[in-house]
């Protein structure tokens, strides 16, 4: 937007110079310069599409047309099935991955709404010419990427009036994060005053409502697959990083000799006690498994021996 930027840097550097009754007066001339956006203008720019359809234009496109055009445009960066080329994002794969210490995170796997795609496409690909295509053509590139994930038939035509019927497999899995640090409910109307939100940035804060076994509900520490990881360095970008990666609410920073040194010399077992239990120290408080109270004893030990040997 250079025009309007611009216009915004002459309006801050003209308001800097004036004296305050000339400024008045240039506030009641609105300043003279600028103009009204078009129509056309605005509509240049608002060219989101909702999960609900809003913002979608007329047009069509089906699998088939897509596939010569995917081909032709998309092909050399994200692979012919959607695979990936040269470190370019993969488009396609990954089912069922997402709860692997690893996961793929595709259209398929990990996108939420089919409009985001038809989105995306159209605002941003291709890479080199973003907003080059054409709404019937962004509509068959998205119908093909999504039979690439396997989600609609080689003779699917995408419209505008279908596209809200395809669901994409993750779409239910999007849930409010119940990290304690992000405890506040998600609202989307009529919502509280930003100024009256907590942000529980104390270390002692991490330790929820109902004590640490609130973090989990519905058993979900089982389903969800969060605590099948197994090495060190695993567990500990999980479950320890949010404090130890960054030194808040006064954790002692992985790779920090100087500070880890004197705490080693306590001998491991204090170490592994003091993270299984949790204790109050000088620094700060570190609850009992950083909080994540369902955590086997033997990952949070894995989790110590990798601190401990990053730190050394
Ligand atoms: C020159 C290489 C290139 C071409 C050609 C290209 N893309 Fe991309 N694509 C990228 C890059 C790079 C990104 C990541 C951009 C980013 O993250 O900011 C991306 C991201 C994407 C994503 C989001 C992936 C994700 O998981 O975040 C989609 C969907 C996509 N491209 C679709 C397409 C389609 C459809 C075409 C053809 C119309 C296309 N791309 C052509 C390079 C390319
Ligand atoms: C909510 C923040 C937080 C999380 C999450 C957290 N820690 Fe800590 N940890 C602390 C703080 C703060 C201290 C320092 C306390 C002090 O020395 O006063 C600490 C200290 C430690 C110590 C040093 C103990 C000692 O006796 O000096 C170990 C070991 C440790 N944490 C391991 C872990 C492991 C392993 C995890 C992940 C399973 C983890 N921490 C997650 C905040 C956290």
């Amino acid at each position: 937007m250079p025009n309007l930027h611009n216009y915004l840097i002459a309006a801050a550097l003209g308001a800097s110079i004036f004296t305050a009754p000339a400024l008045l007066a240039a506030e009641k001339a609105r300043f003279g310069y600028g103009s009204p956006a078009t129509a056309e203008q605005i509509a240049g720019w608002d060219i989101d599409v909702r999960p609900d359809g809003q913002g979608l234009p007329p047009g069509e496109g089906s699998v088939e047309d897509g596939e010569e055009l995917y081909e032709e445009k998309c092909a050399l960066c994200h692979g012919s099935f959607g695979e990936s080329v040269g470190g370019y994002p993969a488009l396609a794969g990954g089912d069922g991955s997402l709860t692997d210490p690893r996961p793929k995170k595709t259209v398929g796997s990990y996108w939420r709404y089919t409009s985001t795609l038809w989105d995306y496409i159209h605002r941003a690909m291709p890479f080199t010419q973003p907003e080059s295509l054409s709404d019937d053509e962004v509509y068959a590139i998205t119908a093909y990427v999504l039979h690439l994930n396997d989600i609609v038939d080689y003779d699917f035509v995408l419209t505008r009036d279908n596209l809200t019927d395809v669901h994409l497999p993750n779409e239910d899995n999007f849930i409010p994060d119940q990290r304690p640090d992000t405890r506040n409910k998600r609202c989307m109307k009529r919502c509280k005053d930003p100024a009256t939100v907590e942000v529980a940035s104390e270390a002692a804060a991490y330790v929820p409502e109902g004590g640490p076994d609130a973090l989990y509900s519905e058993g979900e520490a089982q389903d969800d697959g969060i605590v099948s990881t197994v090495t060190g360095g695993g567990v500990y970008e999980r479950h320890c990083a949010l404090c130890h990666a960054g030194g808040i609410g006064g954790a002692p920073m992985l790779g920090d000799t100087g500070t880890w040194s004197a705490r080693i010399e306590q001998g491991m077992d204090v170490l592994y006690r003091h993270a299984i239990e949790g204790y109050s120290g000088e620094d700060g408080i570190m609850p009992p498994k950083g909080g994540f109270v369902n955590l086997p004893d033997s990952e949070v030990i894995l989790a110590v021996d990798y601190i401990v040997e990053q730190s050394q």
